[in-house]
C-alpha cells in the first residue's frame, strides 16, 4: 500500500487504540504466512490444489480422519508436524506487545500453529484448537505435540501405549463442535469490544467468522488487514491489505507507547 495513504489511516488506528478500552483481536492463517506457513484460501494456499488426489478440505473432516487416520497422518507430516521449524513473525510479536501494555482484552485465533503463545501472547483463545495437545480416541489419555511429532515424522500413525487406539490431535476438524467455554468467552467479549482487530482471516469458516459482527452491531469500530476482500469490508472503518507493513508499524507504535495504567 502507497506509503502516504497508509501513514494517514494508521494515524486514526493508533486513536482507537489508544482510546478504546476493550480491544479484542481474531487471527486468521494469513498471519502465520509470514513464518512461511501457508494459508488455506490464497492462491497459494492449501485448498488451492489436491494433495495425492484428495481435498484438504476433506483430509480435516472428522469422518475422514476416522475412517483413514493414516492419510491425515500422512498430509499433517508434511505441513503440521514440522511446526518446530517456524518461528513467530511481527504481526504475533505486535499482538503480543499489544497485550503487554495493556491494550488487549483478548486474542482469539483461528490458527493451530501455536505460534501466538511462543510469541508470549497469554490472553490467547485458539478457537479451532492447537496441536500441542492430543488425546487418545479411545481412553482419552493425554499426549503432547513434541511426544506426537516424531512419530509422525517417521510416517506412523501415533498409537496410545495404553490401548493401542489412534491419537488425535485436539484440533477443530470440519464436523466437530467448538469447545464452549471458548465460544461463550468470543461472544462475551466481542459483544463489548470498543474496537475489533481482524487480521489475515478471510472471514468465511463459521463461527468465527461471525465474531467480529457482534463489535459491529454495536456501532463499535472494526478494522480488517487483509490481502483478500471479506464480506465484512463494507462494515470496516478502516482496512489494511498489507499485513507485514502493518504489524512493523503497530509494533513501532507499541514499542513507544506508554503503558496503560490500570485502574484499581
Ligand atoms: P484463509 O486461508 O481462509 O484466509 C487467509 C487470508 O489471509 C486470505 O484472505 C489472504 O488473502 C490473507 N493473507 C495471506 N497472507 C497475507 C499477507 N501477507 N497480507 C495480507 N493478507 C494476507 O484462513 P482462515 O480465515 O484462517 O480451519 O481460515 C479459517 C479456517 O479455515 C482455518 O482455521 C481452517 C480452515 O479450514 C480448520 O482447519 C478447522
Amino acid at each position: 500500500e502507497k506509503e502516504a495513504v497508509f501513514a494517514k489511516k494508521f494515524e486514526i488506528l493508533k486513536a482507537l487504540i489508544k482510546n478504546s478500552r476493550s480491544t479484542v483481536v481474531l487471527t486468521g492463517a494469513g498471519i502465520s504466512t509470514l513464518s512461511g506457513i501457508p494459508d488455506f484460501r490464497s492462491s497459494s494456499g492449501v485448498y488451492a490444489t489436491t494433495w495425492k488426489s484428495y481435498q484438504v478440505e476433506e483430509i480435516l473432516s472428522i469422518s475422514f480422519f476416522k475412517h483413514n487416520p493414516e492419510i491425515f497422518y500422512a498430509w499433517a507430516k508434511e505441513y503440521w508436524y514440522k511446526l518446530d521449524d517456524y518461528k513467530p513473525n511481527t504481526v504475533h510479536t505486535a499482538l503480543a506487545l499489544l497485550e503487554q501494555k495493556g491494550y488487549l482484552e483478548g486474542l482469539f485465533t483461528q490458527n493451530i500453529d501455536m505460534l501466538h503463545k511462543k510469541a508470549g501472547s497469554r490472553k490467547c483463545y485458539e478457537v479451532h484448537g492447537s496441536a500441542e495437545h492430543h488425546h487418545c480416541t479411545n481412553c482419552n489419555a493425554y499426549y503432547s505435540y513434541h511426544w506426537v511429532a516424531p512419530i509422525v515424522l517417521t510416517g506412523q500413525v501415533p498409537r496410545c501405549t495404553e490401548c493401542g487406539s489412534v491419537i488425535k490431535p485436539d484440533i477443530v476438524f470440519y464436523g466437530e463442535n467448538l469447545d464452549g467455554f471458548t465460544l461463550s468467552r468470543a461472544y462475551e467479549m466481542f459483544n463489548h469490544a470498543h474496537l475489533c482487530l481482524v487480521l489475515g482471516s478471510s472471514l468465511v469458516v463459521q463461527p468465527a467468522a461471525s465474531f467480529p459482527a457482534y463489535t459491529v452491531h454495536r456501532g463499535a469500530p472494526l478494522v480488517i488487514v487483509n490481502a483478500q476482500k471479506t464480506s465484512f469490508d463494507g462494515s470496516a472503518t478502516l482496512r489494511f491489505t498489507d499485513l507485514q507493513q502493518f504489524s512493523e508499524a503497530l509494533e513501532k507504535y507499541l514499542v513507544a507507547l506508554e503503558p496503560r495504567k490500570l485502574l484499581v
